[in-house]
């Protein structure tokens, strides 16, 4: 019961990766942090700054896949197509701010731009999302961050979806 299920998805937002045009370090580095950690990433994917396709791959990987953690990258700054904040916002059913107030926070005592991420986090079902920063360094240095809570998060999470079906 007190096991956590280790299963995790990645999704990169950017438009320039959704359209081949840069490749995507932030994903796969992610990925090698999770498995490092004990962690299986069963799916990854890129998608466009836009908000529908950002909402529905979240909703594919909490509803379809049930996967219990959603990492995304990219998407959090202050541009105008920095929209996933937004898609998450929409998508998720209540908000779990420590995850974002921690990586702004520690971020912050490495560069003062570590303020500048929008990232939120939430729960949807027996999902966790949190929305990471998009460049490799800053996408790794936050997920350090939130790592050893996250697993005490995963476990609770999967108690009360499983309580409450
Ligand atoms: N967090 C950490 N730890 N390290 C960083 O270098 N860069 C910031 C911030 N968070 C940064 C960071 C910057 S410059 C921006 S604009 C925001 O993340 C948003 O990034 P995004 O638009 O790629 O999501």
């Amino acid at each position: 019961m007190n096991t956590p299920n280790l299963k995790a998805a990645i999704i990169t937002v950017s438009d320039k990766g959704s359209r081949g045009e840069r490749a995507d370090t932030s994903g796969p580095a992610l990925r090698a942090i999770l498995e490092a950690d004990g962690w299986s990433v069963i799916h990854s994917e890129i998608v466009p700054d836009d908000i529908p396709a950002i909402e529905a791959a979240l909703i594919n990987c909490a509803d379809n896949l049930k996967v219990p953690l959603v990492l995304t990258t990219g998407g959090t700054g202050f541009t105008q197509r920095d929209n996933t904040p937004e898609a998450t916002k929409s998508v998720i059913e209540r908000e779990t701010p420590g995850f974002p107030e921690l990586m702004r926070a520690e971020s912050f005592k490495l560069t003062p731009n570590g303020i500048l991420s929008r990232a939120v986090a939430g729960i949807r079902g027996g999902t966790i999302i949190i929305n990471l920063p998009g460049s490799e360094r800053a996408a790794s240095e936050c997920l350090g961050f939130i790592q050893k809570p996250l697993k005490h998060a995963i476990i609770m999470t999967a108690n009360d979806s499983v309580e409450h079906v």
